[in-house]
């Protein structure tokens, strides 16, 4: 039996999506036949600490690197969900001397709002082409994995921080311990660690398994959260749901007793025990809504063909990756995948080799059905995509459920 990759004790695998790539790794043409790696993905839940979790994730390196493909400023909405994020870390939670150090903060898109503030600032992002984005604008950046030496030795050189914030990657990090450590290192006394993922409620409530891939070693529940802080002294201060990605938690954690805790986190709390977050059976009931899915999805895409309707997936996403490899998507399916990421287009999507093109190609000869692999992002691409419903065209969407609109 394997073990928790928090607190040793262990686990129990409820779901197997069998092989899968690197889910950002989108082919170059000359690569395509050639040797692509792949990994065993199955879902476990450890009963103690509620922290479910990858049994298996391929290394950091294989992951993050200097071809990284995703830039987060790529999306306007979530530009301005960062502006907001950065004006509430300014506005409650920096004194007079400050310092923020973002992890895993990519092309810049939250620490460049510190920036234009003048309040001083520093990312930590080991993929050196994202990493290079964010400094061509200005922002400091430490081309390196967050871990707890790294973490001394910027406390040694810049002090303590007032802040440290994560976005979409604490849930990568498989060694927490280290980054706890680090971070509680890094804080001044009065600090706060904020951070935000995919919610293991939302995944559970909308069956989108999606977000189910390489990168995400952990799904995160406060239960599991608290477990964590807990360790290091630390407890979670205020839980904040964003609409982000499908639905996250954004988590605010302190050193105990440092700062007042908010009526909400007794709330979630509560309301996880209510969702069986703790419970073997309700993962078991997830497992089977993924299959249904899947047969549903396939039984759609199938349909869709026999009347000759032409297919193309909108967004390369990382989660279409899960999605498309799980299902067993092929071109045949889906012909090819729209995407306004210059670094995806001309490639082929991870494992089951669909084109990656230019929005400019979907623009120019509408398929019938788009299928919405960026779900995520639907109310900024339906607020883009009116000429394409005006057009005929159709959405089909499989989070919460599959269906055509
Ligand atoms: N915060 C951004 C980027 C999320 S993608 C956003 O929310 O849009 C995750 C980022 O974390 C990637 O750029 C990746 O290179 C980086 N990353 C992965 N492991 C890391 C680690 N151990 N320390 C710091 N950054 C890491
Ligand atoms: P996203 O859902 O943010 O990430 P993940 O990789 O974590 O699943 O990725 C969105 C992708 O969709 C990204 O490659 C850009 C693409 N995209 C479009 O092609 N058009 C759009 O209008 C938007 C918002 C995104």
């Amino acid at each position: 039996m394997k073990t928790c990759r928090f607190c040793g004790d262990n686990i129990h695998e409820f779901l197997d999506f069998g092989k899968q790539p690197i889910a950002n790794a989108f082919i170059p043409p000359e690569q395509v036949g050639g040797d692509e790696y792949f990994f065993g993905m199955r879902l476990a839940f450890c009963p103690s600490c509620f922290l479910v979790q990858l049994v298996e994730q391929p290394s950091r390196e294989m992951m993050f690197h200097e071809n990284y493909a995703y830039f987060s400023s790529i999306s306007r909405y979530m530009a301005e969900h960062f502006r907001r994020f950065a004006l509430m870390v300014m506005d409650s939670y920096i004194d007079d001397d400050p310092l923020v150090v973002e992890i895993g903060s990519n092309d810049g898109i939250m620490l460049r709002n510190f920036a234009e503030a003048g309040v001083p600032s520093l990312g930590v992002e080991p993929s050196a082409n994202v990493a290079e984005a964010a400094r061509s604008r200005g922002i400091e950046t430490i081309c390196e994995f967050f871990d707890k030496d790294l973490a001394e030795r910027i406390r040694s050189e810049k002090g303590e921080a007032d802040a440290v914030l994560a976005a979409n990657v604490m849930c990568h990090i498989p060694y927490l311990d280290s980054v706890f450590e680090g971070v509680t290192a890094l804080l001044k006394p009065a600090g706060v660690l904020i951070f935000e993922d995919p919610y293991w409620g939302d995944i559970l409530e909308k069956t989108s398994y999606d977000q189910i891939y390489d990168e995400h070693v952990f799904y995160f529940s406060l239960t599991a959260v608290s477990f964590l802080a807990e360790r290091y002294g630390l407890e979670v201060i205020d839980v904040q749901p964003q609409p982000v990605h499908g639905g996250e938690m954004r988590y605010i954690i302190a050193r105990k007793g440092a700062h007042k805790v908010s009526g909400m986190v007794e709330a979630l709390r509560e309301k996880e025990k209510r969702m069986r977050m703790g419970d073997l059976e309700r993962m078991r009931e997830f497992a089977d809504s993924v299959a249904r899915s899947r047969d549903d999805l396939i039984r759609t895409l199938t349909d869709l063909k026999k009347q000759g309707k032409r297919v193309a997936g909108y967004g390369a996403t990382s989660k279409s990756t899960t999605v498309i490899n799980y299902c067993g998507i092929t071109t045949d399916l889906v012909e090819y995948i729209s995407d306004t990421t210059p670094s995806k287009q001309g490639r082929f999507s991870p494992g089951a080799h669909i084109p990656i093109k230019p929005y400019e190609e979907f623009a120019a000869a509408y398929p019938d059905v788009a299928l919405l692999f960026a779900w995520n992002h639907a109310e900024e691409i339906m607020k883009k995509e009116r000429r394409f419903m005006e057009a005929g065209g159709r959405w089909l969407k499989y989070v919460p459920k599959v269906e055509i609109s």
